[in-house]
């Protein structure tokens, strides 16, 4: 599959994968050795590169810096039984690479050329794919203007590049959730849908308001009248009332999660009936009051599935059933977890060997 992308490959000679603690993974502090770049300059992608993980240097004017033209995305590697590896579903995030890139004003990649980089770069570090269960490879393919020019205008070159870490679970515990009705996380118009680092940045201070309440995460609403739920701040959110799957449908201030459509997929596939549409706090309150809310979750690349415990409202707190009792959320995860490590046949073709 990597024959076909000329990348200069220069190994390290200073592995650090003998000292790495594989059982102890936090997550996003472990880089496996290598890293994948590219140089976009005079209209085109060149100079493909694997090469150590390491610092870069730039120019303290880059524009990346002062206007935020940078966005990323998530997706994971997972070891096969037979000691292979996939990655899942890599052109979805192909295809939302390109749709960051085109709304943050950047040059897009060409499918094939994102699929490949991380194809290589892996098999490159294919020591570094994690086997113990809940545990993978995550992969952070980025992009980022290099142009050390302080007017505001986009740049004319760029960086593509690719980590990787030995991850386990991005959530250990069911999650405590406050829906925020004071701070929004994107507005209509805006870029809530592109997986821009601004929406991270801008997302930061309302969560840590949060956390200071005893919250874990946030459910965003939208930033017209805090009336409709919009996503959790790092994975796309579903509820089971009544027996049907409801979800927030996408629009231009959420992400369009690879895991809440494999989720919704194999609702379908299994016969539950799946509303997707727009979600009102109201209707969620009133569900968690009378009990036709079951369960309630966020689903995402880092986060897969994680069951929210309990949910804040203007001061009050509900508290969902026995997360370890939520009939869909628990058979979701175990049938996604399942078909990544190749326990289960990958009836749907979403695993991509490397
Ligand atoms: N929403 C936000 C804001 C996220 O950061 C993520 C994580 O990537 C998601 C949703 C879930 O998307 P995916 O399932 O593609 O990882
Ligand atoms: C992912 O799930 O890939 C994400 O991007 C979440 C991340 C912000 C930790």
């Amino acid at each position: 599959m990597t024959d076909t992308l000329d990348i200069k490959i220069t190994k390290t000679t200073a592995s650090r994968l003998s000292q790495t603690d594989f059982s102890d993974l936090p997550f996003g502090k472990i880089f496996s050795d290598h890293m994948f770049v590219a140089d976009y300059e005079d209209g085109e992608w060149k100079n493909f590169q694997i090469v150590p993980f390491g610092d870069l240097g730039f120019s303290p004017a880059i524009s990346s810096l002062h206007y935020g033209q940078t966005f990323f995305e998530g997706l994971k590697a997972f070891k096969q039984q037979d000691g292979s590896v996939v990655t899942f579903r890599p052109y979805k995030n192909a295809e939302r690479f390109n749709k960051s890139a085109e709304r943050m004003c950047m040059p897009s990649l060409p499918e094939d050329i994102f699929v490949k980089s991380i194809a290589a770069l892996v098999d490159v570090d294919r020591d570094w794919v994690p086997t113990a269960p809940q545990t993978s490879l995550y992969i952070r393919p980025f992009m980022f203007a290099t142009d050390p020019y302080l007017g505001v205008a986009p740049s004319k070159t760029y960086k593509y590049m690719v980590l990787t870490c030995p991850v386990g679970a991005y959530f250990s515990k069911p999650l405590k959730v406050k829906i925020e009705t004071k701070y929004s996380r994107s507005s209509e118009g805006g870029f809530g849908y592109a997986k821009a680092a601004g929406n991270y940045a801008g997302s930061l201070f309302p969560a840590m308001e949060a956390l200071k309440e005893g919250f874990d995460q946030l459910i965003w609403t939208d930033a017209k009248d805090h009336a409709f739920i919009e996503e959790l701040g790092a994975a796309n959110v579903m509820f089971m009332v009544n027996g049907t799957l409801v979800t927030p449908s996408t629009r231009d201030t959420i992400l369009k999660g690879v895991t809440r459509d494999t989720v919704l997929q194999l609702a379908n596939k299994w016969g539950v009936p799946v509303d997707e549409r727009r979600v009102s706090v109201e209707e969620i309150v009133e569900g968690l009051k009378s009990g036709s809310l079951t369960e309630a979750f966020g689903v995402g690349t880092a986060a897969t599935v994680t069951s929210i415990a309990t949910i804040g409202y203007e001061g009050q707190l509900y508290h969902l059933p026995d997360p370890a009792k939520a009939e869909f959320s628990t058979k979701a995860l175990k049938t996604l977890t399942d078909m990544r490590y190749g326990l289960v046949p990958d009836d749907f073709g979403w695993n991509y060997k490397i």
